[in-house]
Protein backbone atom coordinates (compact mmCIF):
# COMPACT_ATOMS: atom_id res chain seq x y z
CA UNK A 1 0.00 0.00 0.00
CA UNK A 2 1.41 3.41 -0.97
CA UNK A 3 0.64 6.79 1.15
CA UNK A 4 -2.81 7.61 0.87
CA UNK A 5 -4.39 4.34 -0.54
CA UNK A 6 -5.85 2.02 0.80
CA UNK A 7 -6.05 -2.09 0.47
CA UNK A 8 -9.16 -4.00 1.14
CA UNK A 9 -9.28 -7.39 2.97
CA UNK A 10 -11.24 -9.20 4.83
CA UNK A 11 -10.89 -10.26 8.97
CA UNK A 12 -11.20 -11.74 10.97
CA UNK A 13 -13.39 -14.05 8.39
CA UNK A 14 -14.24 -13.88 4.74
CA UNK A 15 -17.15 -12.24 5.43
CA UNK A 16 -15.86 -9.28 6.81
CA UNK A 17 -15.10 -6.75 5.09
CA UNK A 18 -11.93 -4.78 5.80
CA UNK A 19 -9.77 -1.53 4.85
CA UNK A 20 -5.96 -0.85 5.08
CA UNK A 21 -4.76 2.32 4.77
CA UNK A 22 -1.57 4.19 4.54
CA UNK A 23 -2.44 7.75 6.13
CA UNK A 24 0.03 10.55 4.37
CA UNK A 25 2.33 10.59 8.04
CA UNK A 26 3.04 6.64 6.40
CA UNK A 27 1.22 5.38 9.27
CA UNK A 28 -0.85 2.13 9.05
CA UNK A 29 -4.48 1.81 10.54
CA UNK A 30 -7.10 -0.93 9.38
CA UNK A 31 -10.60 -0.78 9.95
CA UNK A 32 -13.81 -3.05 9.78
CA UNK A 33 -15.49 -1.24 6.64
CA UNK A 34 -18.92 -2.15 8.52
CA UNK A 35 -20.33 1.51 9.26
CA UNK A 36 -21.16 1.66 12.41
CA UNK A 37 -24.76 3.03 11.94
CA UNK A 38 -26.34 0.19 9.54
CA UNK A 39 -23.45 -1.38 8.14
CA UNK A 40 -22.80 -0.10 4.64
CA UNK A 41 -19.62 -0.14 3.64
CA UNK A 42 -17.32 2.75 4.00
CA UNK A 43 -14.59 3.55 1.57
CA UNK A 44 -11.40 5.55 2.17
CA UNK A 45 -11.22 9.07 0.73
CA UNK A 46 -7.68 10.95 0.91
CA UNK A 47 -8.96 13.87 -0.91
CA UNK A 48 -11.54 14.41 1.75
CA UNK A 49 -9.43 15.58 4.65
CA UNK A 50 -8.33 12.12 5.41
CA UNK A 51 -11.95 10.53 6.01
CA UNK A 52 -13.32 7.53 5.50
CA UNK A 53 -17.38 8.01 3.66
CA UNK A 54 -20.04 6.12 3.89
CA UNK A 55 -22.08 6.61 1.26
CA UNK A 56 -25.24 5.62 2.83
CA UNK A 57 -26.41 7.73 4.53
CA UNK A 58 -23.54 10.33 4.27
CA UNK A 59 -21.45 9.50 7.52
CA UNK A 60 -17.83 10.41 7.67
CA UNK A 61 -14.78 9.12 10.09
CA UNK A 62 -11.66 10.30 11.07
CA UNK A 63 -9.12 8.46 9.29
CA UNK A 64 -6.81 8.05 12.03
CA UNK A 65 -8.71 7.62 14.85
CA UNK A 66 -12.03 5.66 13.01
CA UNK A 67 -13.93 8.14 15.01
CA UNK A 68 -16.99 9.64 13.63
CA UNK A 69 -17.47 13.51 12.39
CA UNK A 70 -20.21 13.91 10.52
CA UNK A 71 -23.62 12.29 9.71
CA UNK A 72 -25.33 9.14 11.74
CA UNK A 73 -22.94 7.23 12.87
CA UNK A 74 -22.21 7.10 16.69
CA UNK A 75 -19.36 4.60 17.21
CA UNK A 76 -15.92 4.36 15.76
CA UNK A 77 -15.36 1.60 13.12
CA UNK A 78 -13.70 -1.28 14.59
CA UNK A 79 -10.33 -0.75 14.45
CA UNK A 80 -7.51 -3.65 13.70
CA UNK A 81 -4.65 -4.03 15.10
CA UNK A 82 -1.82 -4.48 12.43
CA UNK A 83 1.93 -5.24 12.20
CA UNK A 84 4.74 -4.99 9.93
CA UNK A 85 6.91 -8.16 9.91
CA UNK A 86 9.28 -9.05 6.59
CA UNK A 87 7.59 -6.41 4.58
CA UNK A 88 4.14 -8.07 4.65
CA UNK A 89 1.41 -6.89 6.60
CA UNK A 90 -0.61 -8.90 9.85
CA UNK A 91 -3.90 -8.99 11.10
CA UNK A 92 -3.37 -9.33 14.65
CA UNK A 93 -7.21 -8.71 16.37
CA UNK A 94 -10.24 -6.92 15.69
CA UNK A 95 -10.64 -4.02 18.80
CA UNK A 96 -14.62 -3.32 19.33
CA UNK A 97 -15.23 -0.26 20.44
CA UNK A 98 -17.97 1.09 22.52
FE1 LIG B 1 -23.25 4.35 7.17
FE2 LIG B 1 -25.80 4.93 7.51
S1 LIG B 1 -24.93 3.00 7.14
S2 LIG B 1 -24.14 6.28 7.49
Amino acid sequence: VVVGEAHLFRYPTKDDPAILLRLPDDELRAYSQKCTHLGCVVYYSPDNDDELVCPCHEGFFDATTGVPTAGPPERPLPRIDVEVRDGTVWALNVEERA
